[in-house]
C-alpha cells in the first residue's frame, strides 16, 4: 500500500516511514522541513511543501492515485513555544489541517490516521486512562490537538472522511538502525538528561515534584519505544477499515502506550541499570504546569489493531542513549 505521511521528515514520521517500508508498503512524504531535517527523508518519495497547499496535494494524488491512506503527523509540537506563539500553533496545526482534510476529501482520499497526544487527558487518581476518559487540554499545543480531533469527528460524521485518532503516550528511543531519532536542538528529554548526570556531564539530575500523589511522590508516565509506536501506525493503516467496522463508527480513538506507569524515580533506576552508574539526584518543587501524569490502558489497540508493545523500558532507554551518542554525527549538533 502507498501511504501519505505528512511530517514524514520528523522524528516519529521518519521512523514510521521505515516501519511502513519494512512491512512492504510505500510511504510518500509531505513535509515543509519546518523542523524535520532534510536528511531524515533519505531517498523516499518526497514532496517538500505545506499541508495546506491544496495544489501540491492535488499533484501528490495525481502522481500517486493509489494512495490508500494518510498518516497526519505534521505539526508544531513544542509546548512552551505554543504558549508564546499561539497564533502560529493554531494556524499551522488547526487551520492548515482543516484545509488538508477538506482537500483530501475532495480528492477521495478519505482515510486519515491522526497523531494526537495522551497529554490531553484529565488527571485521574488511578492514573490509568482509557479512550473514554475525559480530556482537559492545558496548553495551546494540546488544545490544537484536541481541536484537530474534534474537526475530524465532525467531518467524519458529516462526510466520507474516516479517522483513526492515535493518542501517543511518551515516545523515547530511536530508529533501530540509528539513522534518525529525536532532533530538536534544546532537547529537554528526560532520559538524555539522566544519562548525562550518570556520566558526569552534568552535576546531577533534578527531580521536579516529589510530593505528587503517586507511589513514590514523583510524576508518572508511560514510555513507549518509538519503534513500537511506528509499528502501531502500520497496523492502523492495514486494519483501518476493519477497525472502524468493529466499532461501528466513522472515527475512533486509540491509546498507544506500553500500558505501564513508570515514575521518575523508577525511570532513574532503569537508566542507572542501563548505564551501570549511579545518578546523583537533586529534588525541587514542581515547575508550573507540571502534570502528575498518566499511563495507557492499551486494550483497545490490542483489540482493534492486533498491536502491543514488544520492547521493554530498558531497550527503549538503550536506544535513546545510543542515539544520544550518534546524534551529532547525523545532525551536526549535540
Ligand atoms: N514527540 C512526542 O513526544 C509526541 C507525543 C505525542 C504526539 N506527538 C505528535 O506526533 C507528531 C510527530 O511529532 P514528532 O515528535 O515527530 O515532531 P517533529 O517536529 O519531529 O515532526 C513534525 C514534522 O512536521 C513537519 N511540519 C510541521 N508543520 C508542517 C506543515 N504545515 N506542513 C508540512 N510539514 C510540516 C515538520 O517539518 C516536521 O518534520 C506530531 O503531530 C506531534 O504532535 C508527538
Amino acid at each position: 500500500m502507498k501511504v501519505l505521511v505528512t511530517g514524514g521528515a520528523g522524528y516519529i514520521g521518519s521512523i514510521t516511514a521505515k516501519a511502513l517500508e519494512q512491512a512492504g508498503h510505500t510511504p510518500v512524504i509531505l513535509d515543509s522541513l519546518l523542523s524535520g531535517p532534510r536528511q531524515y527523508v533519505g531517498d523516499r518519495i518526497f514532496y517538500e511543501g505545506d499541508i495546506a497547499d491544496r495544489a501540491l496535494l492535488r499533484q501528490v494524488v495525481e502522481q500517486h492515485p493509489d494512495i490508500h491512506s494518510t498518516i497526519h503527523m505534521a505539526a508544531r509540537i513544542v509546548v512552551p513555544e505554543s504558549v508564546e506563539k499561539p497564533y502560529e500553533y493554531y494556524r499551522d496545526n488547526v487551520a492548515k489541517s482543516l484545509e488538508m482534510y477538506d482537500e483530501l476529501l475532495a480528492l477521495g482520499k478519505t482515510r486519515v490516521v491522526f497523531s494526537s497526544t495522551a497529554s490531553l487527558y484529565e488527571l485521574k487518581p488511578e492514573f490509568e486512562v482509557t479512550e473514554e476518559d475525559p480530556v482537559n487540554p492545558t496548553s495551546p499545543y494540546a488544545r490544537t490537538k484536541r481541536m484537530m480531533e474534534q474537526i475530524l469527528e465532525d467531518m467524519a460524521v458529516a462526510t466520507d472522511l474516516r479517522a483513526i485518532i492515535l493518542r501517543y503516550f511518551n515516545p523515547i528511543g530511536a530508529d533501530p538502525d540509528l539513522e534518525t531519532g529525536y532532533h530538536l536542538k534544546d532537547a529537554t528529554h528526560v532520559v538524555p538528561l539522566m544519562a548525562q548526570a550518570a556520566l558526569g556531564l552534568r552535576d546531577s539530575f533534578t527531580i521536579t515534584g516529589t510530593e505528587h500523589p503517586t507511589r513514590d511522590g514523583t510524576g508518572i508516565r508511560d514510555y513507549i519505544h518509538v519503534w513500537d509506536l511506528a509499528k502501531a501506525h502500520v497496523r492502523a493503516v492495514e486494519e483501518f477499515d476493519s477497525a472502524l467496522a468493529a466499532v461501528g463508527a466513522p472515527y475512533t480513538y486509540i491509546n498507544l502506550g506500553a500500558g505501564d506507569g513508570v515514575t521518575v524515580r523508577e525511570l532513574l533506576t532503569a537508566v542507572e541499570r542501563v548505564v551501570g552508574k549511579p545518578i546523583p539526584v537533586e529534588e525541587a518543587p514542581p515547575r508550573p504546569g507540571d502534570a502528575v501524569g498518566a499511563f495507557a490502558n492499551a486494550d483497545k489497540a490490542a483489540e482493534l489493531l492486533g498491536w502491543q508493545t514488544e520492547h521493554t523500558l530498558d531497550e527503549a532507554i538503550e536506544s535513546a542513549l545510543a542515539w544520544g551518542e550518534k546524534r551529532k554525527s547525523v545532525l551536526g549538533y549535540e
